[in-house]
């Protein structure tokens, strides 16, 4: 059999960390860079409406599901600021949102574009789906189902997770972690909507309709819109929860800054003067056993139900799935790397970038921003290291 071609350093994975890291890396080294499908950014492709929210104005460790001390780290080496400048010097005009997401002005083609330019001289190979990591202990050798091979000494997993597979989202990166005597958080679909128990079902009635909400989930609260659908509850308050959801109740104020005891004195239907459209508040009416009378009539007993909407209780049965679910939580865990490389700190010249860690972040930008930050990182390391000189 041919030996495996030799590379100088072999990236898995074309996506936001892999090429970040490509960009940033490749004018001192030669890279090859392995992609399962046959385009570069899918994910950017779609991500915030087609628009790509890449980072925000203010990023911290708070945003994000996974360990403060190594996220901060990793992001202070290259933060919002750096990834704004980066992105400006390469011609891209961002625009600023109300809430401080910075998105693509025209089209998220526009960063694909830039790193297509930056990874001129990277050797992407399309079509190379990495099954298989064998390491004797210097060299990584890694193989496809076709019999391809390729060896390096120094190996970038940039994989992702499983979330959106319709678009390359695979979980061959936490295999391949695994192998490589890697420990792995179990995953969940996080910015995910969330499915309902049959005690919830009166909520399908509803679909389409939004509502602006504060979900409680643990510690954490999230204000937002909600969105009704079909298979349960949505929009960008659900996503948020989702992040930190386990499995067990959750706690959404269906009528948040609007304090039930100012309508009572009123004589005007309820269904009026609750702020959220009329369909959806007759709805939670019959659902909590409330006529739907003038509020000074309500008796005490009425009242008490109503109140339930400022603190509606309930466990969701699941979530939407992988399909739906724009990041996988969990991943490579993060006490076996080093934050100062991103290497590995039981493999030396194994590093490992972007979701595929076990770092996830809320709406807003965070998530290509730890993609950005964890792959500069890893390119810094990269480029001031000879072999593999410049380990831990
Ligand atoms: P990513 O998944 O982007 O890239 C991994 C690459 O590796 C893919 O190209 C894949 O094909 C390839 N690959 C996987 N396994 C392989 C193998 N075995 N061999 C070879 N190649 C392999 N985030 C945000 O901050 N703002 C936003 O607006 C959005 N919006 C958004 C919308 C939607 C619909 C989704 C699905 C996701 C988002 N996100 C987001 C999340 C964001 O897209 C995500 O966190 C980053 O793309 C992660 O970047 P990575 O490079 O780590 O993985």
């Amino acid at each position: 059999m041919r030996g495996p071609e030799k590379a100088d350093v072999v990236i898995i994975g074309a996506g936001a960390a892999g090429m970040m890291t490509a960009a940033l890396a490749g004018k001192k080294r030669r890279i090859t860079m392995l992609e399962a499908t046959d385009r570069i950014g899918s994910k950017i492709a779609v991500s915030g409406g087609g628009k790509c929210n890449f980072t925000h104005e203010s990023v911290s460790a708070e945003k994000y599901r996974g360990d403060p001390v190594f996220i901060n780290s990793v992001l202070k080496k290259f933060d919002e600021k750096a990834v704004l400048t980066w992105f400006r010097r390469r011609g891209l005009r961002p625009f600023r949102r109300a809430g401080g997401q910075f998105f693509c002005s025209r089209s998220a083609k526009e960063i694909n574009e830039i790193f297509r330019r930056e990874l001129l001289g990277t050797d992407i190979r399309y079509g190379f789906r990495a099954n298989r990591v064998e390491y004797d202990g210097k060299t990584f050798i890694v193989s496809d189902s076709s019999g391809n091979r390729i060896c390096t000494e120094e190996l970038v997993v940039a994989c992702g997770g499983p979330s959106y597979p319709n678009i390359g989202g695979t979980e061959s990166g936490w295999r391949i972690a695994r192998e490589l005597g890697h420990r792995t958080v179990r995953p969940f679909p996080a910015l995910v909507g969330l499915t309902l128990q049959p005690g919830q079902s009166f909520f399908k009635t509803l679909s389409g309709i939004s509502v602006e909400v504060e979900i409680r989930v643990g510690t954490f609260l999230y204000e937002g819109r909600l969105l009704f659908a079909h298979r349960g509850i949505s929009g960008p308050a659900v996503l948020n929860a989702s992040l930190r959801w386990e499995k067990g109740e959750i706690s959404i104020d269906f009528v948040p800054s609007f304090p039930l005891e100012s309508m009572m004195e009123k004589n005007k239907n309820i269904s009026t003067l609750l702020p959220m459209p009329k369909r959806a508040a007759k709805a939670f009416l019959k659902h909590l056993n409330v006529r739907d009378t003038s509020a000074s009539r309500l008796s005490r007993e009425e009242f008490a139900r109503l109140k339930r909407l400022k603190e509606y209780r309930f466990a969701p049965a699941g979530t939407f799935g992988y399909a739906k679910a724009e990041v996988t939580r969990g991943g490579v865990a993060v006490e076996e790397i080093d934050p100062s490389t991103m290497m590995s700190r039981n493999i030396s010249g194994l590093y490992f970038v972007g979701e595929i860690l076990d770092v996830t972040g809320e709406l807003g930008g965070y998530n290509f921003q730890w993609a950005f930050s964890s792959a500069a990182v890893c390119a810094g390391a990269l480029s001031t290291s000879d072999g593999r000189s410049g380990q831990n």
